[in-house]
């Protein structure tokens, strides 16, 4: 038998193979440079930003997407876009990145946790139901580690019992369920551009919907609640609690 590498056997993964994450090319180190050089480093017209949106939208197939500075903020913006609110519960899977709670939490409403089954490690459908009150207002499943959840099943609940749903798919970029990119089926769905995922900026997020309210509502989110119309001015009243 070979001696293990940590008694001083050879190491079966050679030296340097572990890269850091992202890789990064001279391409991001123009693409960076190209924004310090248009003087338009934030903002909801920065070209940069407009033109990701527009392509991020266009690589799930949905109507509209915002940039955020977090997935956490992109799933805010799902909560809150949708009119969840105070004491309104939320289903969410007990196995998640934590924050797919903090923001539900951050907007006052209440995550109810529903266990994951052991096959994607996903939220569970056949326990869905049985948590379901008459204080339910959406079921947040979550994506998790680019495995989809059965949409199929989910959706049925859903309309079953009149309830929202929303997406964490901060982890499952372009990630389909039956031939359906995931993003186009739920209300509204955050991801996160965060250095370890598969689509990274660093720190970031995307917020998508094919719902015109829940849009208009996110715009207003991701000026504090504000009104900001390019090239307008600004009234600096805010009508909602966004978190960017
Ligand atoms: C499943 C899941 N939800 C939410 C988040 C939050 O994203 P962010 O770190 O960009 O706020 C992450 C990533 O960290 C995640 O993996």
């Amino acid at each position: 038998m070979q001696t293990l590498a940590i008694l001083g056997g050879e190491r079966t993964v050679p030296e340097g193979m572990i890269q850091t994450w992202p890789p990064l090319t001279q391409e991001d180190r123009d693409a960076v440079m190209s924004v310090f050089d248009s003087n338009i480093l934030h903002g909801t017209s920065a070209p940069n930003a407009v033109a990701l949106q527009e392509e991020f939208a266009e690589f799930i197939g949905v109507k509209h997407c915002l940039v955020t500075n977090s997935g956490t903020s992109a799933l805010h913006m799902a909560v809150a876009s949708l009119g969840i609110g105070p004491g309104d519960e939320v289903i969410i899977p007990a196995f998640t990145y934590w924050s797919t709670a903090a923001a539900v939490l951050h907007h006052n409403a209440i995550p109810i946790f529903v266990d994951i089954e052991m096959e994607t490690y996903s939220i569970d459908p056949d326990q869905i139901e049985a948590a379901i009150t008459d204080r339910t207002k959406a079921i947040l499943p979550v994506h998790i580690h680019g495995m989809p959840v059965d949409m199929g099943a989910v959706m049925a609940i859903a309309k079953k019992h009149g309830l929202l749903v929303l997406g964490d798919a901060c982890q499952a970029h372009g990630c389909k369920w039956n031939g359906q990119t995931i993003g186009t089926m739920a209300d509204a769905t955050g991801f996160s551009t965060n250095r370890s995922k598969c689509l990274s900026s660093g720190e970031g997020g995307l917020f998508v919907t094919n719902d015109d309210n829940a849009y208009s509502i996110a715009c207003k989110l991701r000026e504090f609640g504000e009104v900001v119309i390019h090239g307008e001015d600004r009234e600096y009243n805010a009508y909602g609690l966004g978190w960017m």
